[in-house]
């Protein structure tokens, strides 16, 4: 089933920079897609349209096949976008506070927000610092608090946009094994990032950004043997990141 889907999704900032250009993609529920690209090709502009924070200039994102503008607020819940900069994600004055801010705004009563909160807590090994101040956490800390304020929503798609940089080893493995265990729950996972060999041999498809456009997409093995022409750098192999020996 096609749970998301661009038609001609087309962004023109007011400065005239044409940051996607006649975007049309599909994914199905359940799939782990990767996005790469060079710097500016798009791929952020990209994934803010697909729960609305952005909006097209032309063309429409639709979610189970409606568009998502006929309801921002089910487009909000239900696709959930962690950010590369974990720290403007962070809204409440302790850990367990912001992670209650989002189903808090869905209305959830209060025995709901907390069994959802120790559950969110539990779920990404941050039950031991609920009541430290988010900005006492360390970095890896701070994108599993970003990722488990948007697990808080519930979200069927979760889009993680780099969510590596700044990560020491044992801070990637964590977030990819949550991403992992994410995609096996049967959440569709969409994930931009320039480390392919972290991810890759996880991944069911390999999307490619080049100036706005998508200049590839199918099958990691299909197309990483081209990536190279679109300032992508090739993995040094498929070998997933837990059997690598780390080279820093
Ligand atoms: N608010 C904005 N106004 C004008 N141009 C913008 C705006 N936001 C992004 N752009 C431009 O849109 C293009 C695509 O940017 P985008 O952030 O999507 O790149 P990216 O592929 O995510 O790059 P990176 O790998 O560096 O994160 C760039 O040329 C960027 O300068
Ligand atoms: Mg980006």
């Amino acid at each position: 089933m096609i749970i998301l889907e661009t038609r001609h999704l087309t962004k023109i900032f007011p400065d005239g920079t044409e940051a996607v250009k006649d975007i049309n993609l599909s994914f199905r529920e359940g799939e782990f897609a990767v996005i790469a690209g060079a710097n500016g090709s798009g791929k952020t502009v990209l994934v803010r349209h697909f729960n609305g924070l952005l909006m097209p200039t032309r063309g429409e994102v639709l979610l189970e096949g409606e568009p998502i503008t006929k309801n921002l607020v089910r487009a909000r819940t239900q696709v959930g976008i962690i950010f590369q900069d974990s720290d403007s994600q962070i809204v409440g004055q302790t850990v367990a506070e912001d992670v209650a801010f989002g189903p808090e705004n869905l209305g959830l009563s209060p025995e709901e927000v907390a069994a959802t909160v120790k559950e969110t807590l539990e779920s990404v090994g941050l039950s031991h610092l609920a009541n430290r101040r988010p900005h006492l956490l360390s970095g890896g800390q701070k994108r599993r608090l970003a990722v488990a304020g948007v697990l808080a929503m519930k979200p069927r798609i979760i889009v993680f946009d780099e969510p590596f940089t700044g990560l020491d080893y044992p801070g990637v493995v964590q977030v990819l094994n949550q991403v992992l265990s994410l995609h096996r729950k049967g959440h569709t996972i969409i994930m931009v990032t320039h480390e392919l060999e972290k991810v890759l041999a996880h991944a069911d498809r390999l999307i490619v950004m080049h100036g706005g456009e998508v200049a590839e997409d199918g099958p990691p093995g299909e197309v990483l043997g081209r990536v190279g022409r679109y300032g992508v750098r090739q993995p040094y192999g498929n070998r997933p990141v837990e059997t690598m020996t780390w080279i820093s």
